[in-house]
């Protein structure tokens, strides 16, 4: 168990003796600080050293990992073991994007070929539709891993597409969501991707009939073949919904939903920016998983970020942290981090079965710099909790504009810099503050946050950003020994909501059927009553 592992003492002793100190001391203490505590990779250059640590800590940080089995737990992900041992799966989206040559097995079989299949169709077929200038729009129909990872990666690489292709994105079961959608395409130009790796979701498969009714409606049963295509790991449940299984590109059990942007979930991506540009996005991921396989790891960014979470939440108390793209192109990024970070780690059961009396998984939350500077920011700097701050930026933007980016950058730096050194009662009382206000304008500094730099938002430094995160969420879910590639929380509202739903749909006089809690109850009666009346 975690709490009762060596290093975890020795960290709660370091944790007393560093409570008291303050970042502006370490900075002052050791003029290299900067230097000791940043990585750089590529062109990913990750500056830690505005985190409440000295060279002990990140030695003792990495006795931890060293003591939880953070080796072996890399190595047995990277080779196949069932290492989601709730589902007897493998984890090997790495194998998605694996440019070695080296073959990967699962249960003995090498997965690489089919891989490199389904590269080959998605090539193929994105190819096609780019030269199809019958083709205008691009809509992917899923929900979840099937949904945010191409919705934020086509987004944030959006300076790469076709001018000529529009792609759109459905995932809610609320009806405005495809309708909105539809009213702003044409069927005969159009092509839907249904994305989901079960083909038994809800809102995906209701979308995907009404997309289908509207198409038929216009164009008639056959168009279906032209107009449609499938990605999923069920094919029976495929060609149940009506689409050839021809039309369709498989992934397979072992790829985690919310891991599966590199596989063929990842076609809309391909096909809004090319399939060369895609592929630019595996090889950066793949470049991060080599860096997180082989570096030591006081020189491992995802360990290190991994390691600071645990120090964070274990330690000190946060629960929350937050990821600040200082990029347009990225302000999607925290809703796409929120499922891979909160879905993997939410979790309050640890391997074995028995309840963990530790803290895990964190809440995330973010939103594009400045915006968030005009929002939330008040909190961070100046709230009763401490919130862990990843600031991310490229050198370079992919729109020059005056000065803009120099502006932006001016914020990005500034941010991380108040946080950490703040501002002191003396120093506020020296920019001659009335009395009366000296305590609400002092900072007391001290919070933490990484900083992470790219020279360019290229594909290649996006597949590492994505893969780096990926890998922390690892890390964190090695050392609280929990399963990061299950999600059996997400079920029981599931149950329910199939449960109610005869209740709204048949019985509209206002009377329950089904056993709930009494404000349940109530709820569905109102929402039939208002229903009943409104809908005539
Ligand atoms: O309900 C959660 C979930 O299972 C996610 O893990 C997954 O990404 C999403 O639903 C969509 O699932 P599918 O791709 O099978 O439609």
């Amino acid at each position: 168990m975690l709490t009762s592992l060596p290093a975890f003492s020795s960290l709660k002793k370091e944790y007393q003796s560093l409570k008291k100190t303050n970042m502006r001391e370490l900075f002052a203490r050791d003029k290299q600080r900067a230097e000791k505590f940043s990585i750089e990779y590529k062109d990913l250059f990750f500056d830690y050293s505005k985190n409440i640590i000295t060279g002990t800590t990140l030695k003792t940080l990495i006795k931890l990992a060293n003591e939880s089995g953070l080796n072996p737990a890399i190595k047995a992900m990277f080779s196949g073991e069932k290492i989601n041992t709730t589902e007897k799966r493998a984890v090997l989206h790495t194998a998605l994007r694996n440019r070695s040559g080296r073959p990967v097995y699962v249960d003995g079989k090498d997965v690489m070929p089919e891989v490199k299949e389904v590269l080959k169709k998605m090539k193929a077929f994105s190819d096609a539709v780019r030269k199809d200038k019958t083709i205008t729009d691009i809509v992917n129909i899923g929900i979840g891993g099937s949904d945010l990872g191409p919705k934020m990666v086509t987004e944030a690489l959006h300076h790469y597409a076709a001018p000529n292709l529009r792609t759109h994105f459905v995932s809610n079961v609320d009806g405005t969501d495809i309708t909105e959608v539809l009213k702003g395409i044409k069927p005969e130009s159009t092509l839907f991707i249904i994305s989901s790796k079960t083909f038994t979701t809800q809102e995906t498969l209701t979308n995907a009939t009404t997309a289908r009714n509207w198409l038929v409606k216009a164009l008639g049963e056959k168009a279906v073949a032209k107009h449609f295509v499938a990605i999923s790991t069920n094919a029976e449940k495929v060609k149940e919904f009506g689409i050839n299984p021809d039309n369709m590109f498989v992934f397979w059990d072992w790829v985690g939903g919310r891991y599966s942007l590199w596989s063929a979930i990842g076609l809309s991506i391909a096909i809004a920016i090319g399939f060369d540009k895609f592929s630019e996005l595996l090889d950066g991921a793949f470049a991060m998983d080599e860096h997180f396989k082989s570096a030591p790891f006081a020189e491992n960014i995802p360990v290190i970020m991994g390691l600071l979470s645990v120090w964070y939440y274990d330690f000190w108390g946060a629960r929350v942290n937050a990821v600040l793209p200082y990029d347009e192109y990225l302000r999607k990024l925290p809703a796409y981090l929120q499922q891979l970070q909160m879905e993997s780690n939410g979790k309050s059961v640890d391997k074995q079965g028995n309840r963990i009396r530790y803290a895990t998984g964190a809440v995330l939350f973010g939103e594009s710099g400045t915006n968030g500077q005009h929002s939330f920011y008040q909190l961070i700097h100046q709230g009763t909790q401490m919130i862990p701050c990843d600031f991310i930026a490229p050198a370079i933007s992919l729109n020059e504009t005056g000065d803009h980016h120099s502006i932006l950058l001016a914020n990005f730096l500034a941010q991380p810099e108040a946080l950490m050194m703040g501002k002191s009662k003396a120093e506020v009382l020296a920019e001659g503050t009335p009395k009366d206000l000296v305590n609400q304008k002092v900072f007391t500094g001290n919070r933490p946050s990484n900083t992470i730099l790219v020279d360019k938002m290229t594909p290649f430094n996006l597949g590492m950003i994505l893969a780096m995160y990926e890998h922390k969420i690892f890390v964190e879910g090695v050392l609280w020994n929990i399963d990061s590639f299950d999600q059996w929380g997400v079920e029981l509202g599931k149950q329910l909501a199939k449960k109610i739903l005869p209740e709204l749909q048949g019985d509209v006089k206002g009377r329950v059927k089904g056993k709930h809690d009494s404000s349940t109850s109530n709820l569905i009666a109102r929402i039939n009553k208002i229903r009943k009346k409104g809908l005539k």
